[in-house]
C-alpha cells in the first residue's frame, strides 16, 4: 500500500517511523514531514492544509491511504473534501470529519456533546459578546482559580487559568474583544479541576474502538512543573495510577459513552480519540478532547504498540477494527524532549545538531528540524528531538533517554530532568 501521512513534527515522525514497519506498506510519503521522517520515507514540499496539492498528489502518486497527524487539515475538513469529491471519495482519511473534529475544533461543542451524553467534566457555561455582563456574573458564583477556554483552536494557547477573580473577569472581556481573533468570540468558563492528569488515545471506525496505550505528559518548560506552557516536554507510558480499575471507568463512562455518542449524532468519525483526562479522587473527568493524537505521547505510545499500526489503521478504513489484532509491549516507554535555548519564548534557528549517530538504543524522533544545503540537520524549531526509549520499569526508560540525550548536541539544548518523577 502507499500511504500519505500530514504532519511535521514529532509526532509524526513517530508515526512513519511506526507505519514504515508494516510489511504492507510498499511506499510511505510525509507532506510535509521533517528531517527524521525523511529517513523512513519520502518528503513531499506541501502543506498538510493545501487540500488541491493534497489531491494532485494523492492522485498523481495512487495513494492507498492518508494519515492526518495534526487537527488543523481536520478541522478544515479534509475528510469531507476527499468524500466529496468523485475521484477521491474511495481514498480512506484516517482522521473525522469537519463534524467530528469540532470535539477539538470547538470547546463549547465538546462540552455540550458531554453535557448530552453524561460524560464527567467539569461544569462549565458559554458566553459571547452578548452575553459578557452574564459571564462577569458567573464567574463571581466560582470558587478561584478560574479557568477560561477560546472556544476555537489556538493552537494550545487558547486556556487561561487565573488565580483572581479582578484577573479572570478582565481577561474574559479581553477574550471577547478578541484577544485570540475569531477563536475567542466565545469562552468557556468553566470549574477548576484538581487531580493528576493522563491521555488516553482511541481509535474508531465510528463504531467498534481499541484503547491504544495511555501516557502523561509533562507541558511546563521548567523542572517541578514550573514556568511557561509548552508544546510538550516529554512523556511516559504506562501511567501508574491507570490501573484497571482506573481505566474501566474511563472505558464505562467516558470511551464508550463518546464513541456510542457520535454516531448517534450521525457525526462521521473514522480516527484517532485522544481523551485528555485529570484523575479527581479516583474518577476520571475529560478536561479535553482532540481529534488526533498526542505530542510528545505519540512519541512513547508508537513504542508500546507491538501490532501493526497499519492493518489497525486498515480495520478503521473498512469498518472492521473489531477483528484486528492490538497487542502492546509491556514494557515501559518514556520521552525526553531536547528544545531550543530559550523556548517557549523567543530562540533561535539553525543551530547544527551533532551526535545522533551516536545514541544507540533509544529511539530519536526528530520534531523541529531540518537539512541545511550541506545536509546536516538543523534546528528549525523550538521543540527539536525528542529521545524515546524502553526499559523494563519507567526508571530504567528514563535512565537511557537521559543518557542518550547528552549525546546529542546542539547549541543552547535544554531538557527537563524530572520527566516522570512525579507519579
Ligand atoms: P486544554 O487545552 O483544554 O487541554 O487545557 C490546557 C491545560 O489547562 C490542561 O491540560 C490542564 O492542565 C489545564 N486545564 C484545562 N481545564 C482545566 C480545568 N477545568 N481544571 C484544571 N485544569 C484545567
Ligand atoms: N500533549 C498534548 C497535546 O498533544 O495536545
Amino acid at each position: 500500500m502507499k500511504l500519505l501521512l500530514l504532519g511535521s513534527g514529532g509526532r509524526e515522525h513517530a508515526l512513519a517511523w511506526k507505519i514504515a514497519q508494516s510489511p504492507k506498506i510498499e511506499k510511505l510519503f510525509i507532506a510535509p514531514g521533517n528531517a527524521g521522517t525523511s529517513e523512513v520515507g519520502e518528503n513531499v514540499a506541501l502543506k498538510a492544509d493545501d487540500f488541491a496539492g493534497i489531491k494532485d498528489f494523492v492522485l498523481r502518486e495512487k495513494i492507498d491511504m492518508v494519515v492526518v497527524g495534526p487537527e488543523d487539515p481536520l478541522v478544515k475538513g479534509i475528510y469531507d473534501f476527499f468524500c466529496n469529491d468523485e475521484q477521491l471519495k474511495n481514498i480512506p482519511v484516517i482522521g473525522p470529519s469537519k463534524a467530528g473534529a469540532q470535539l477539538e475544533g470547538s470547546k463549547d461543542f465538546a462540552k455540550g456533546f458531554m453535557q448530552r451524553h453524561g460524560i464527567p467534566t467539569a461544569a462549565y457555561q458559554t458566553f459571547d459578546g452578548t452575553t459578557l455582563e452574564e459571564g462577569l456574573s458567573f464567574l463571581e458564583t466560582l470558587q478561584p482559580p478560574y479557568v477560561l477556554k477560546a472556544d476555537g483552536l489556538c493552537a494550545g494557547k487558547g486556556v487561561l487559568i487565573l488565580p483572581t477573580l479582578e484577573e479572570a473577569q478582565k481577561e474574559l472581556k479581553e477574550m471577547l474583544g478578541g484577544m485570540f481573533g475569531q477563536a475567542s468570540a466565545r469562552v468557556v468558563v468553566e470549574e477548576f479541576l484538581s487531580g493528576i492528569e493522563c491521555s488516553v488515545f482511541v481509535l474508531t471506525d465510528g463504531k467498534n474502538y481499541k484503547i491504544l496505550p495511555e501516557a502523561k505528559d509533562y507541558k511546563r518548560i521548567g523542572e517541578g512543573d514550573t514556568g511557561l506552557n509548552t508544546g510538550g516536554m516529554g512523556s511516559v507510558s504506562p501511567v501508574p495510577f491507570a490501573d484497571k480499575i482506573w481505566m474501566k471507568k474511563v472505558e464505562d463512562r467516558i470511551i464508550r459513552p463518546t464513541v456510542k455518542g457520535l454516531a448517534e449524532e450521525g457525526l462521521e468519525y473514522k480516527g484517532f480519540i485522544f481523551f485528555g483526562l485529570i484523575n479527581c479522587n479516583g474518577d476520571p473527568k475529560v478536561i479535553e478532547y482532540n481529534c488526533r493524537m498526542g505530542d510528545p505521547e505519540t512519541e512513547t505510545v508508537m513504542l508500546r504498540i507491538k501490532s501493526d499500526l497499519v492493518d489497525l489503521l486498515e480495520g478503521v478504513a473498512q469498518g472492521n477494527l473489531a477483528s484486528r489484532q492490538l497487542e502492546f509491549d509491556e514494557r515501559s516507554a518514556v520521552c525526553v524532549m531536547l528544545v531550543s535555548g530559550g523556548y517557549p519564548g523567543h530562540y533561535e534557528k539553525g543551530k547544527v545538531i551533532s551526535g545522533i549517530p551516536d545514541v544507540q538504543g533509544s529511539v530519536v524522533f526528530h520534531a523541529g528540524t531540518a537539512l541545511n544545503a550541506d545536509r546536516e540537520v538543523i534546528t528549525a524549531g523550538g521543540r527539536v528531538i525528542a529521545v524515546s526509549s524502553y526499559g523494563k520499569n519507567k526508571e530504567e526508560a528514563l535512565a537511557k533517554s537521559f543518557t542518550e540525550a547528552q549525546k546529542i548536541q546542539f547549541e543552547g539544548k535544554y531538557f527537563r530532568r524530572d520527566i516522570g518523577a512525579d507519579l
